[in-house]
């Protein structure tokens, strides 16, 4: 095995690297031929529980594109099958809750996970992954308000009355909501640490569609104390990412997290100094950009990368997930790019 490569430890803790490390959010997936070729023997659902084939389809990405990250293949709605809610993956469309919380009771009902028996599977598959990657593996969990808009809005949408609505009128249950999620997800991200993740993301996805105030008050409480309390037991770094959140970037930093995922609508540059290069930044080119000619992509990547401050603590990244059907050569070429190959 070659020696490890610790580039992006090395930037997510603002320290200086030879360049930037270069990962992609949902690396591992539909555009690549090999991950559909599994698809065709297993479901989601198997992929991330059969720890051995988890671990194969997390290697994907790696193999094929020497990206200096990897992420531990899941998904963020795979930890609440054991907290009670019933869902399934609707093709194109994204998960569908059969059991939506529409009341207090229904969070009242939430089951605290239990990582004795609960999740045992991701935890082996990072075990397998520390053993064969030769670069850190992320763990991660989906955000307490992400998590909870698809627990409220039974499945993806695009005005979250139904989310909006608990949110002002049964507040309380609200609270109790996110206080839950935050810390069931937490200890899962520690679960994750303990079995060899070496930093963690939270994606919290959809957060963009809160007003900063509304952030302020139903979010950003529940936030600072799942990071607080991930700084408080263990030294990994810590990610967070929104997209269409350049309005809560300020707020997301003052979470205390390591390093601040910037969506493609930012400007990078002007987000980090916004932030007095106090965080490590990562992003943010558009996804789906890679689907134009290999001249736009470099001349954009180049544009991007060039507009960094000579600064430690830059991660390239895209602005969001990599697309379903997007062209492998142009991730390659990209990787390789980014990698001065
Ligand atoms: O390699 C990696 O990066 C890990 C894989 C990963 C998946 N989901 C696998 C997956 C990660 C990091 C996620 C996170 C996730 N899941 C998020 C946050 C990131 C983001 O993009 O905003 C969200 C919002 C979800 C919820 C979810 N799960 C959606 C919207 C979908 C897509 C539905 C569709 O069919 O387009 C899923 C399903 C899903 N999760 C797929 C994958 C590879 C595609 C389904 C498949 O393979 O059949």
């Amino acid at each position: 095995m070659t020696e490890f490569n610790d580039r992006f430890l090395k930037a997510c803790r603002k320290e200086a690297t030879d360049r930037p490390p270069v990962w992609f959010m949902r690396q591992a997936g539909r555009y690549q031929e090999k991950y559909r070729a599994i698809r065709q023997k297993y479901s989601l659902v198997d992929i991330c529980k059969i720890p051995e084939v988890c671990a194969e389809v997390t290697l994907l990405p790696i193999q094929q594109f020497g990206f200096d990250a990897a992420i531990v293949f899941s998904d963020i709605m795979i930890p609440l099958e054991p907290m009670g809610i019933d869902f399934e993956y609707k093709p194109g469309v994204g998960p569908i809750i059969n059991n939506p919380i529409e009341f207090k009771k229904d969070v009242v009902r939430l089951k605290t996970l239990d990582f004795t028996k609960d999740l045992q599977y991701t935890g082996k598959s990072l075990e397998i992954l520390k053993k064969e990657l030769n670069v850190p593996c992320l763990g991660f969990v989906g955000a307490p308000f992400t998590l909870a808009s698809y627990m409220l809005e039974g499945g993806p949408s695009k005005s979250y009355i139904k989310l909006k609505s608990f949110m002002y009128q049964e507040t309380e249950a609200w609270h109790m909501l996110m206080d839950k999620l935050a810390t069931n997800m937490a200890d899962y991200l520690l679960f994750q640490v303990e079995s060899g993740a070496m930093a963690v993301q939270i994606f919290d996805s959809w957060v963009g569609i809160l007003s900063q105030a509304d952030y302020r008050e139903y979010v950003f409480p529940h936030m600072q104390k799942m990071v607080q309390y991930l700084k408080e037991e263990t030294e990994v770094p810590v990610i967070l990412f929104g997209t269409n959140s350049s309005h809560l970037l300020l707020d997301m930093k003052a979470t205390g997290a390591d390093v601040i995922g910037i969506d493609w609508k930012t400007d990078l540059p002007d987000a980090w100094k916004s932030m007095n290069y106090e965080v490590a930044v990562q992003g943010n080119l558009d996804p789906t950009l890679l689907f134009g000619e290999w001249d736009l992509i470099e001349n954009r990547a180049k544009t991007l990368l060039d507009s960094i401050p000579n600064k430690p603590g830059y991660i390239f990244n895209l602005g969001h997930g990599i697309l379903p059907k997007t062209p492998e050569e142009n991730v390659r070429k990209l990787v390789n790019l980014v990698q001065g190959k």
